[in-house]
């Protein structure tokens, strides 16, 4: 059986790619998100806050003993306070990075101490464009993902060193018209010069819906031949 754990699998990228999964007998998903929206033989739903530290940090991984691969999904994420520094809420500014950086961090240690053994591994880590260039009113989002990505590439020379069987990637997945797009959408104009343009996405049909790419991230986490670029996107695939 090839197990997979994906946070933020009740709604728009982690939803679709569960269901994705889901559609390989072969696939078990533990589904890692505050809502559960998904009913599956092959789906177990882990109620966990990724806010909440304390409970990240006794978040345990399932004695997997008939397991094949193992792969990882940070995909949860969210885009946070959009404001201008000076104008953030200090509560918001915390809660985006344990969000978005610190529990994949929390997570990725606590998944390589407990599958420390030769089993087929792989971390996905749902990135962002807006990781590698700065964008007006999206400071800790921004930082959040730059984090992951620097955070895959150390891991990756660890690996280099210690480990093999085992892969990481931290993956663009574009503009997806999700909630996430919902909430940037309402952002106040005078806080994120960008808006007009975001907009201009959705109306112009630009947003890549979730199942297509939920079958770019498949196609990511299947292909070996794609894990040896760490830092990737999905445009990598065009
Ligand atoms: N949408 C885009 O255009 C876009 C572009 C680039 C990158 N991304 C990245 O893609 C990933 C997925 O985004 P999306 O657009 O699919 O977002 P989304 O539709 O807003 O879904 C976010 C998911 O994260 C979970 N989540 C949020 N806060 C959580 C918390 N405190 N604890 C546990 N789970 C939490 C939500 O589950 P619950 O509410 O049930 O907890 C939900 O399943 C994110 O990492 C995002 O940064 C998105």
């Amino acid at each position: 059986m090839h197990y997979f754990f994906i946070t933020g699998s009740s709604k728009g990228l982690g939803k679709a790619l569960t269901e994705l999964l889901l559609s390989d007998k072969n696939n078990f998903v533990y589904g890692i998100s505050r809502t559960n929206t998904i009913y599956h033989q092959q789906f177990q739903h882990l109620k966990l806050d990724l806010a909440d530290l304390d409970a990240v940090k006794q978040f345990q991984f399932s004695e997997l003993k008939d397991a094949t691969a193992i792969t990882l999904i940070n995909n949860a994420g969210i885009v946070g306070d959009i404001k201008h520094l000076g104008n953030l809420d200090a509560k918001k500014i915390i809660s985006t990075y344990n969000i978005n950086l610190v529990a994949p961090t929390l997570l990725i240690n606590q998944f390589f101490n407990t599958y420390n053994n030769k089993i087929q591994k792989l971390v996905v880590n749902i990135s962002s464009g807006a990781g590698r260039s700065p964008i007006d009113g999206w400071s800790v989002y921004c930082a959040s993902k730059a984090g992951l990505d620097m955070l895959s590439l150390v891991f990756k020379t660890e690996l280099e060193h210690n480990n093999i069987n085992t892969n990481i990637i931290s993956l663009a997945p574009g503009i997806i018209d999700t909630s996430m797009q919902d909430e940037i959408r309402k952002a106040d104009k005078t806080n994120f010069s960008n808006i007009e343009r975001f907009i201009e996405y959705k109306n112009n049909g630009d947003l890549s819906n979730p199942k297509e790419t939920a079958k770019q991230v498949y196609a990511f986490i299947f292909n070996q031949k794609l894990h040896h670029k760490t830092i990737c996107s999905v445009r990598d695939l065009a």
